[in-house]
């Protein structure tokens, strides 16, 4: 079996690569190199001991999106995950993350309806539910109106994809929704490569830990919460892999479920962010420094998962704790000290 990985070699892609070869798929990675750097095969192929094929590929560049579809139309599974996904960066310049993450959509999905085996997932956010009416999220609830160019992009991308499986009869997708991906491969042979300053919580803890950071920011302690500070759902990014792999199986090998099907990817569990600085002393043995500020805009105030439906129907359960991905993240950053 032969599965296209679109930015394998990104965080949450290179982890599903691992996931996908460990169960003995063939892997071919597409990646533009935007994002992530060539030396996560080699972090794969320690882990694996297998490199998957790769090739440079920019999905937005439709004559070379057609032309690599010739050469691999033997394809039996795709597992989207090139994509843009800083939030700010989207409100500066959302036709650039218009561009990046559907005019190239619509060009994978052109090129897949013509293969024989047309499975399709999708990776999307829980950003889609904004600041939702009850907790945990269950898949039923509305999808708000986006809070960004970049969450508008996940709306969107599952509208073209239902959509294309309404026109396109043998078309099958899942989206999986994820709250919190963190942590990295407990080998620290692969994990999260911000650009920059880290946006997100998890990369900016253990790149302060580390002292690359000063301190970290806490934005705001005055949320309608328990210790005041926003909550969200942090999953392994391994248990987050192999929710991929159980996906993909489940459109390739069953006939009779709908062509479109969204699944939240969560452990079910809120944790606060004071909760995670503790989590992270804990796991590390190290004393974080850290202060509270301001909110920062945009952020919802609690989103955890309902994760039946994941497993029930994908049979699929997280594994890990956050005390496992922080310590799983924190090797890995100590990897990255010259870097
Ligand atoms: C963010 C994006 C979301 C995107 C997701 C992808 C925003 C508003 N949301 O989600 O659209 O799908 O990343 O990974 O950018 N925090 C701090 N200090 C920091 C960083 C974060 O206190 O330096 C807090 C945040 O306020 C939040 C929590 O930590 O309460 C998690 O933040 P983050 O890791 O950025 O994830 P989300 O905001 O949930």
């Amino acid at each position: 079996m032969k599965i296209l990985v679109t930015g394998g070699l990104g965080f949450i892609g290179s982890h599903t690569v691992v996931a996908l070869q460990k169960k003995g798929y063939e892997v071919v990675i597409v990646d533009n190199l935007s994002n992530s750097s060539l030396k996560v095969l080699d972090g794969i192929t320690l882990i694996t001991s297998k490199t998957p094929h790769f090739e440079k590929l920019d999905l937005r560049d439709k004559l070379e999106v057609n032309s690599f579809f010739k050469k691999h139309n033997d394809i039996n599974g795709v597992i989207h995950f090139a994509a843009s996904k800083a939030v700010g960066e989207s409100v500066e310049n959302p036709l650039l993350y218009y561009e990046n993450n559907l005019a190239s959509l619509a060009y994978l999905l052109q090129n897949l309806v013509q293969l024989k085996e047309q499975n399709i997932i999708f990776s999307s956010s829980c950003t889609v539910y904004g600041e939702a009416d009850e907790l945990p999220i269950s898949e039923e609830a509305p999808v708000k109106k986006a809070m960004s160019p970049y969450g508008n992009t996940k709306q969107i991308g599952e509208e073209i994809i239902i959509d294309s499986c309404a026109a396109h009869q043998h078309l099958k997708a899942i989206s999986l929704r994820y709250f919190n991906p963190i942590g990295a491969h407990p080998t620290a042979h692969i994990g999260e490569l911000p650009l920059g300053t880290p946006q997100n919580l998890v990369p900016f803890i253990t790149q302060t830990a580390i002292g690359k950071r000063k301190e970290l920011s806490v934005f705001g302690d005055d949320y309608p919460t328990e210790d005041g500070t926003c909550i969200r759902d942090y999953i392994h990014v391994m248990d987050l892999a192999e929710a991929h792999v159980v996906a993909l199986e489940r459109i390739m090998h069953s006939k009779d479920n709908a062509s479109f099907e969204v699944f939240n990817v969560g452990t079910g569990i809120g944790s606060s962010v004071l909760e995670v600085i503790q989590a992270f002393e804990n796991a590390s043995h190290e004393k974080l420094n850290y202060k509270i500020v301001d909110r920062r805009a945009g952020d919802v105030i609690a989103a955890f998962a309902d994760t039946q439906k994941a497993n029930e129907v994908l049979g699929w359960k997280a594994q890990r704790s956050l005390e496992q991905a922080l310590k799983d993240a924190w090797e890995w950053e100590k990897t990255q000290v010259n870097t």
